[in-house]
């Protein structure tokens, strides 16, 4: 590996294996979405306990400090809404030149896998990792799973996520699901991350599906809304950061959440 590309995996991938990426990308998409309608709001507070953020170029310029930041993973796909004719028909959105510019640390791009729009997003992808590779950036592909995809099983998320290994992402974003999840980090032979989706309803299932997900080999999460969706964001980080860094079971990060939220464990 270039010097260049295993520099800023090494600054995702921390020392010990394993990551925990922030995501605040949601508005390319969805808008002002809820507790994301001030991204620099939502963001300051939790930035200390993130690995890296993924975020859009507008974002990151509006709301992000230069000179006080974490790595950056540029969300570069987009183009769609959630008002719009189909979520998955996406083009890439942000030039290589750009995310040199904002000095990102990886690009993100989304694949659909079984929609009308698989063949353009896939190509999407293979276009992005020629151009990142020229430069060593890395490419995280996240798996989307669109509206008539809702149903989150193993075959589909190994599906798309060696996929997208093949075609040359060096990080894959899926999902993770109760029956044979295993299977879908052991099918793809670059790292995989794990994100949320929409907020559950409570942090103990988070703590577990994260855990579980962990001991079936992902590396950590790209999770967004079940950390600053909740009401004590800080705190569910810090919990998600024990399980993912310090191997804390959920009834650990369990105890975490709830000893920062009454205020008994100091957030530090
Ligand atoms: C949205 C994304 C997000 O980065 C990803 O879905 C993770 O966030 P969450 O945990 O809220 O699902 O790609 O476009």
């Amino acid at each position: 590996m270039e010097w260049g590309m295993a520099n800023r995996m090494a600054q995702l991938i921390q020392s010990d294996g394993r990551c925990c990426f922030l995501p605040v990308d949601h508005g390319y998409f969805q808008g002002p979405t809820k507790k994301l309608e001030e991204p620099r709001k939502t963001l300051e507070p939790l930035l200390p306990y993130a690995d890296a953020i993924f975020i859009t170029r507008g974002v990151l310029r509006s709301s992000v400090d230069p000179s006080n930041t974490k790595p950056i993973i540029l969300r570069v796909s987009g183009g769609t809404s959630m008002v719009g004719k189909d979520l998955a028909n996406e083009g890439i959105t942000t030039s290589i030149e750009e995310a040199i510019r904002l000095n990102a640390c990886a690009m993100g791009l989304s694949i659909f896998v079984g929609t009308d729009y698989e063949h353009e997003s896939l190509l999407n992808l293979a276009k992005l990792v020629d151009e990142g590779e020229k430069y060593g950036i890395p490419v995280m592909a996240v798996t989307a799973v669109g509206k008539e995809l809702g149903k989150r099983d193993a075959r589909y998320l190994a599906l798309s996520s060696r996929i997208a290994a093949e075609l040359g992402a060096r990080v894959v974003k899926t999902y993770w699901c109760e029956d044979g999840f295993e299977k879908v980090v052991s099918g793809c032979p670059v790292p995989v991350v794990m994100a949320g989706g929409p907020q559950v309803n409570t942090e103990l299932e988070v703590f577990e599906f994260v855990y579980d997900g962990i001991q079936k080999g992902a590396i950590g999460v790209n999770l967004g809304r079940n950390i600053w969706q909740n009401d004590f964001p800080v705190a569910m980080i810090k919990a998600i950061r024990a399980i993912i860094h310090e191997n804390a079971s959920p009834k650990q990060a369990q105890e975490l959440y709830d000893g920062i939220k009454s205020g008994e464990l100091s957030v530090a």
